[in-house]
């Protein structure tokens, strides 16, 4: 019988790197030409680099890890997280763990464009404006289609609408803004967007006898929204009750909101970079999106649910799966396929459910142990090798700081530098 993938959950983590690499291979995530890529260090050709930006002088290395144990719209998946940060990868598996036997986790993707912005921004009438360019409106999205987003029209998507805004200047007089919605399919969608905005920059113009100032995409995408709920069916109420507190929390105060949501980016710029996606857009749209009410606010929500627990992550995550890095850069196009996505919205909805789930583990472990605990634990290796500790010393170290953060509840790298004098001072003696 061939092995599924929950079948390497069990363990995965305390598998050596060569182990993990082999189970991956087993059920098909990888392949041999992936892990022949990987062994040899990635990436190390600069040719490539050239082709992205100016003036390459080698690649910055970050981890890659996967995250594992997530069951998503019932189906399970391997997670490749490019990230730097001790524990984030860790607790994502663990708290997707709990999900698995005690929960479900569901996701969606709401509404198909993107938005394009040009703006006018003095305009002698804002009504005559708007009503000279709705005239127009239905001629400039066919060609707008017809000329430039044709290829989108092809797979079935293009310019479906165009929108005019007032927006005020703030000194009594009105900029107009022309929305430019288009569903961009299965890519990002920023290039094409920019183009049919620029190319409608004339016909603008013409129609309407108005300077048209400058075009660009919005990353702000309230029309295409990511869901993903997770409903843990059987919790101990004391717990419920606490996270649903942590959560009213970050709802309340833009402080905490601050740090509730880079717990939830945690799990989704590691996504974002390991794919090859744009996380600077998918960040400004996040926060823009948890302003919208005029305060800065949680993008997530968790409330009590009769004797379960439900979290919402609801906001713009706009990434594509074709064209750009995505489909260049061959540590991407590996992580694209580990996870087995091929639609910008399923790989949208993935990315959401993780930093939902990112963002409970952070929540348990907050109102429960506190971060120290599940965080500076595994920081204790990076400090012992921080302090100068060799290999087999590494153990001795960690287990003397793991004691001492029991006792203090905190540790530094002084203490790793401390511990380790210690320790070779009485190996000294011993001789
Ligand atoms: C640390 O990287 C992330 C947390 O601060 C998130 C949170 O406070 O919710 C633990």
């Amino acid at each position: 019988m061939t092995k599924q993938l929950r079948d390497i959950f069990q363990g995965f983590s305390k598998l050596s790197r060569e182990e993990r690499l082999q189970a991956l291979k087993d059920v098909g995530v990888l392949h041999d030409s992936d892990v022949d890529y990987l062994a040899k260090g990635g990436l190390r050709d600069t040719s490539l680099g050239e082709k992205f930006i100016e003036n390459v002088i080698g690649y910055f290395q970050i981890p890659l890890g996967v995250a594992t144990n997530f069951r998503i719209d019932g189906k399970d998946f391997v997670i490749p997280m490019a990230v730097e940060e001790t524990s984030i990868v860790a607790a994502a598996s663990k708290t997707a763990k709990w999900i698995r036997e005690s929960g479900t986790i569901t996701t969606e993707v709401v509404g198909a464009e993107i938005i394009g912005q040009i703006q006018c921004a003095k305009v002698q009438d804002f009504a005559t404006f708007e009503k000279q360019l709705l005239a127009q409106k239905n001629y400039m999205i066919e060609i707008s289609n017809r000329e430039v987003a044709f290829g989108l029209v092809r797979r079935g998507g293009g310019v479906r609408d165009i929108v005019v805004r007032r927006v005020p200047r703030g000194d009594g007089s009105d900029m107009a803004v022309v929305h430019v919605m288009m569903d961009p399919c299965d890519a990002m969608g920023a290039n094409i967007m920019n183009q049919v905005c620029e190319f409608l920059k004339e016909p603008i113009e013409q129609f309407t006898g108005e300077k048209v100032t400058m075009c660009i995409l919005s990353n702000l995408v309230d029309s295409k929204i990511t869901r993903a709920t997770v409903h843990i069916t059987d919790i101990d109420a004391d717990l419920a009750e606490k996270i649903a507190e942590a959560s009213l929390f970050a709802q309340q105060d833009p402080y905490r909101a601050a740090t509730n949501n880079k717990g939830v980016l945690n799990g989704i710029d590691p996504i974002l970079v390991a794919t090859g996606n744009d996380w600077r857009a998918v960040e400004a749209g996040i926060h823009a999106y948890a302003s919208r009410t005029g305060q800065y606010r949680s993008i997530t929500r968790w409330y009590r649910d009769g004797k379960g627990l439900t979290g919402v992550f609801e906001a713009p995550l706009i990434v594509g799966t074709v064209g750009g890095v995505t489909t260049l850069h061959p540590t991407a196009m590996m992580c694209m396929k580990m996870l087995g996505t091929t639609s910008a919205n399923d790989l949208s909805r993935v990315i959401a459910a993780v930093g939902l789930v990112q963002n409970l583990g952070a929540l348990k472990a907050l109102t429960t142990v506190g971060i120290i605990e599940g965080h500076m634990k595994l920081h204790t290796k990076n400090l012992a090798l921080g302090a100068g500790a060799e290999e087999r010393e590494i153990p001795l170290v960690q287990k003397k700081l793991e004691e001492i953060l029991a006792i203090r509840k905190r540790i530094s790298l002084s203490n790793a530098i401390d511990v380790l004098k210690e320790l070779r001072s009485q190996a000294s003696q011993k001789l």
